[in-house]
């Protein structure tokens, strides 16, 4: 096995996005080099690009996606070539203490966050300079390295554009609802923002059999997609008459409110919105320097619960699979969540449409 050459988008602290070539390592030990099909932009990488989580390296975006095993380290006992997998952006360690308690996605031994392998290595360089994989991943290319642990395998059944998403947003949305907020049937929910990660929290509380749906966001052909997924009501973010159309909608009020945007006022929005002993589960991720002013006495006074949620609560290697059956089986209409399918070099003007919520989510295909 040798190092590859490959197209790869890389963000520069200095010059910001542009397709490079770089080198590629082989595998080795317990790690798999997969051939990268289909890989969703994610507004995790956005925040990567736009600052909101400063590095000061050379990254690689991308951490949604799906692909075949392309060569396999000495010590890889699960997966083989030819494989078809979809990767993890966060693989358990299986030997920390929430790894232990099953609890993978507060793992808290691997170095995803910090831009790494789990050995602190990287597989990337250009002209002999490491260049490293965003969030443990780097998918916005055409092969990555990763441990065996982040490539679960897959039917081949599965469409690699439907794979990709269910590596973040679908583990993340649908998770949060299953996992997370355990929510229970006829139970009633409202999700603020309606991108990726709100569509898919959207297919999940219609899998879960909650009801009254509704969908909150600023732009109006994200809310009409939140209806073709499965949303009972429509409502725009900043409506003069915002809680008149929700008292309308749930008239029992909301028992759950998903904030899958990540700022400050809609988090605050979230918590007015619930009821009393409700939960707020927060899926968005702020910038890594903004704090939230809460109302602390009524969140105590009302018994509100806010819920963190990472990932979706999932466990990758029982979630990705059976998120796949269930939409194998048709009881997940995932296809209507794959807005366009992109070039790379693409990459960079769905980045921007990103920022202005046009259009449903972009995934980048490759041959
Ligand atoms: N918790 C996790 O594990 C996890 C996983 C994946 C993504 N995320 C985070 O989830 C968030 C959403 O990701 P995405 O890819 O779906 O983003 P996205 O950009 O596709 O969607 C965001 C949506 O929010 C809407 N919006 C923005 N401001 C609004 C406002 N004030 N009121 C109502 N709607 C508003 C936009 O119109 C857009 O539709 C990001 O912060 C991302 O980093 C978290
Ligand atoms: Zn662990
Ligand atoms: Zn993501």
């Amino acid at each position: 096995m040798t190092s590859l050459s490959i197209q790869a988008l890389v963000h520069s602290p200095t010059d910001g996005l542009a397709v490079h070539e770089l080198d590629l390592r082989a595998p080795r030990g317990s790690e798999v080099r997969v051939k990268v099909m289909a890989s969703g932009v994610c507004h995790s990488d956005l925040h990567l690009i736009d600052g909101d989580w400063p590095s000061g390296e050379r990254l690689v975006p991308g951490h949604e996606a799906a692909g075949v095993v392309e060569s396999v380290g000495e010590g890889v006992a699960d997966l083989a070539v030819g494989d078809h997998v979809v990767l993890s952006w966060f693989p358990p360690c299986h030997r920390c203490a929430a790894c232990k308690r099953g609890e993978q996605w507060l793992c808290t031994g691997n170095m995803c966050n910090e831009h790494r392998l789990p050995d602190g290595s990287t597989a990337l360089s250009q002209d002999g300079a490491e260049v490293y994989p965003f969030i443990g991943v780097g998918a916005l290319a055409e092969y990555v390295v990763v441990p065996e642990t982040a490539a679960v395998k897959v039917p081949d059944a599965l469409p690699f554009t439907i794979g990709a998403l269910i590596g973040c947003s679908v583990a993340t949305g649908v998770g949060a609802v299953l996992n997370t907020a355990q929510v229970r049937p006829g139970q009633a929910a409202a999700v603020i923002g309606c991108g990726g990660v709100g569509q898919a929290t959207i297919a999940g509380l219609v899998l879960a059999g909650a009801h009254p749906i509704v969908a909150i966001d600023l732009a109006a052909d994200r809310l009409e997609l939140a209806r073709a997924v499965g949303a009972t009501h429509a409502v725009a973010g900043n409506a003069p008459d915002l809680a008149a159309q929700i008292a309308a909608a749930a008239p029992d009020g909301l028992d759950y409110v998903f904030e899958a945007i990540g700022r400050v006022e809609t988090i605050n929005q979230a918590l007015d919105l619930v009821n009393p002993g409700g939960a707020v589960v927060l899926e968005g991720l702020t910038s890594l320097d903004a704090r939230v002013p809460l109302d602390a006495y009524t969140l105590a006074a009302e018994g509100k619960r806010l819920l963190g949620c990472n990932y979706g609560s999932s466990i990758a290697s029982r979630d990705f699979p059976a998120l796949a059956e269930r939409y194998l089986a048709g009881d997940l209409p995932l296809d209507v969540l794959v807005g366009s399918e992109i070039s790379l070099a693409g990459a960079i003007d769905a980045f921007e449409d990103m920022r202005h919520a046009r259009g449903g989510r972009a995934v980048v295909v490759f041959d």
